[in-house]
């Protein structure tokens, strides 16, 4: 028996509810599973949380909860979600699992005993946000951005993974596999960085306790990346290594398509078959984010349907690369193609049988026309292109092949007329070939939309008059000359059209106060105590903008003169998110005076304003009231 297909999706941090990235993402990996079960195969769809790190014991501390009480809480959101979507995967897995646990310290004990981890002292920079030590490369790049703020100085005892050892080896096994990681152009941004060079990775931590302890030094907790990726080990049942298709999204590629075949390497162990890396839904030109507040969330989508959902999903999106969303294209993308396009052919062609046919479906009359013959002869191509392309992940290319198609018989309808062919007992054969051409077409149809829509191809299934389940059909046979059931099924609507004014209305209505704004406070931990004469060296003053405008290339800065009384300075801030140049001419500002001067993007700045955020939000600039002059001692 050949080996089950094994597929996996990311696993997602438990620091949010699920949006829609995440959701397109399970979605497509839920449409590849139901196709590859339609092909016969044996499928394992393996997703789940990502639950270990700073971030989560910071989110749970805030609360006063346990970081496993937090992250029940949100898991309980995807597993909720999932379930509600009909997502087919055998397993949701938690990095928290006793299984996946044993695992990870199984390896790195391996590791270390093989040599492929050793434990050194990291001296160097590192980014409180991202969690992650800093190159000088990356550190100048967050100067450059006005975060070097994030950055603090670093020495700590660490475990390292000996990545420098596999960068040949790496670049051999992409040579030779030219798969390995699609779309290409993707594959070649993962060789580029190889080529420059790896360093080994450091992959423990004695600075965060909410982990999984490394074995036999228990201060140190195994990094989250190493404890993650290796889920898709835990979760793969027995028989089914190696991945078949992981998919991940493209910020996340490089853990996957360089550590972790280095992991697997070392271990000795056989490599994923496919990382397919896909692009995001973006927001305008901007990524969703919760700081933006431009999230868009499952359920005020799925208001349209499980289906519809995962329709525009798969058919909007060229797996790959990025997409912008919006409302209203989510609502045209439906109402043309599921209640125009697919619902209104459906209604068409089944009414016109219950009325020129009393339900019965015609066999096709051995004479047809040219037109009848030539639609029949794309129809039994589509038949082979779809899941061709289908098999290729290419489920937006075989969409769009299948919606010309129908299309083109709205055509083929507008052009044969059958109204009138019916008012003629002389044309009946040539109204049966018609009839019986759209009857196969739509029978076709609902075998091939199956994995995408298995609910609206079900429906469609048995309203064409054909028995059992749809999904039970093999998607790579579905011969366009079957054998023709007796009548038709009950005629219903397949999908309802959308009214686009009333639901935008509604929606914008109930997200109005902002219904997704649950408050949350993600702040660093207090600061170490200090005595007031460290805290009397800082000089904050009054200061007033006098002048203000934006650093070409920047979005976040903003170039200013401060009259601070006493003198003017330049100052470079990182606010231009939060601010317009113009809102600030005229305001008075608290300016930290006594800081040594800096460059940013060649721009020496003498000075910093004060602003107030939490780690999600935008600033706040710290205000003073009008009547303190500039050049006025703050203390
Ligand atoms: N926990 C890690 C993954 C570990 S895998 C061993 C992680 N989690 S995540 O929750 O931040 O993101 C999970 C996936 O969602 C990523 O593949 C990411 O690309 C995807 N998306 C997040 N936002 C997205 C969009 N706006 N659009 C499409 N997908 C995006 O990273």
């Amino acid at each position: 028996m050949s080996k089950p297909f094994y597929l996996t999706t990311p696993i997602y941090y438990v620091n949010d509810r699920p949006h829609i990235g995440h959701t397109y993402t399970t979605v497509l990996a839920d449409v590849i599973a139901r196709f590859h079960r339609m092909l016969g195969e044996e499928v394992y769809f393996l997703t789940g949380t990502d639950e270990h790190g700073q971030k989560v014991e910071k989110a749970a501390a805030a609360r006063g909860i346990t970081p496993k009480a937090l992250a029940d809480e949100v898991v309980a959101n995807y597993t909720d979600l999932w379930q509600r979507m009909g997502m087919t995967h055998f397993r949701f897995i938690r990095t928290t699992d006793a299984d996946h646990v044993a695992q990870v310290q199984r390896l790195f004990k391996r590791l270390l005993d093989k040599g492929d981890i050793y434990k050194a002292t990291y001296k160097g920079l590192y980014s409180v946000s991202d969690e992650a030590y800093v190159t000088e490369t990356q550190a100048k790049e967050l100067q450059a951005q006005g975060l070097a703020h994030q950055l603090v100085e670093l020495e700590e005892e660490t475990y390292f993974f000996k990545l420098s050892a596999y960068q040949d080896r790496l670049l051999k096994y992409f040579e030779e596999h030219p798969d390995f990681v699609q779309p290409e152009f993707r594959f070649n941004e993962v060789k580029r960085f190889v080529e420059g060079g790896l360093q080994d990775l450091s992959i423990s931590r004695t600075s965060i306790s909410w982990g999984i302890p490394v074995p036999g030094d228990e201060k140190h907790v195994v990094y989250v990346w190493f404890d993650a990726l290796l889920n898709y080990l835990t979760g793969c049942p027995g028989g089914a290594w190696p991945p078949d298709l992981q998919l991940v999204g493209k910020d996340i590629l490089r853990f996957h398509a360089v550590y972790w075949p280095a992991f697997l390497m070392a271990a000795g162990m056989f490599q994923p078959k496919t990382i397919l890396a896909h692009g995001w839904w973006l927001m305008g030109e901007d990524k969703m984010s919760k700081s933006k507040g431009n999230v868009v969330r499952p359920d005020t989508l799925l208001r349209f349907g499980n289906d519809a959902l995962r329709f525009f999903f798969i058919r909007d999106m060229q797996v790959g690369h990025d997409r912008g969303f919006s409302l209203e294209g989510f609502m045209d993308r439906l109402n043309a193609d599921l209640a125009n396009g697919l619902g209104n052919l459906t209604s068409r062609t089944l009414s016109m049988i219950q009325r020129y046919r009393d339900g019965h479906i015609p066999a096709m009359p051995a004479f047809r026309d040219g037109a009848t013959r030539a639609k029949e002869d794309l129809g039994r191509a589509i038949c082979v292109q779809f899941p061709e392309s289908a098999r290729l992940n290419n489920f937006n290319g075989a969409l769009d092949l299948l919606w010309d198609y129908l299309r083109g018989l709205d055509g083929y309808i507008v052009e044969k007329q059958p109204w009138n062919l019916a008012k003629d007992p002389a044309k009946a054969e040539e109204l049966d070939a018609v009839l019986h051409l759209l009857w196969q077409a739509l029978r076709v149809t609902a075998v091939l939309i199956a994995p995408v829509m298995p609910a609206m191809a079900q429906d469609l299934w048995s309203q064409v008059g054909m028995g059992g389940e749809v999904s039970a059909q093999r998607i790579d046979q579905v011969a366009w000359d079957a054998p023709v059931p007796e009548r038709i099924g009950t005629i219903q609507p397949l999908f309802q059209r959308i009214d686009k004014e009333k639901e935008m209305s509604e929606i914008e209505g109930a997200n109005a106060p902002a219904a997704d704004a649950k408050p949350v406070l993600d702040v660093p931990e207090l600061r170490e105590t200090i005595d007031y004469d460290t805290f009397a060296k800082t000089d904050l003053r009054v200061g007033q903008v006098l002048e203000a405008e934006r650093v070409p290339k920047s979005d976040k800065l903003i170039k200013m003169r401060v009259d601070l009384g006493f003198e003017q300075r330049t100052i470079v801030g990182g606010i231009g998110k939060a601010y317009a140049p113009e809102d600030l001419v005229g305001r008075r500002v608290v300016v930290v005076a006594n800081l040594a001067p800096r460059k940013l993007m060649g721009i020496e700045s003498h000075g910093m304003l004060l602003a107030a955020s939490d780690n999600l939000g935008l600033p706040y600039l710290v205000a003073v009231p009008d009547d303190a002059r500039p050049g006025f001692l703050v203390k």
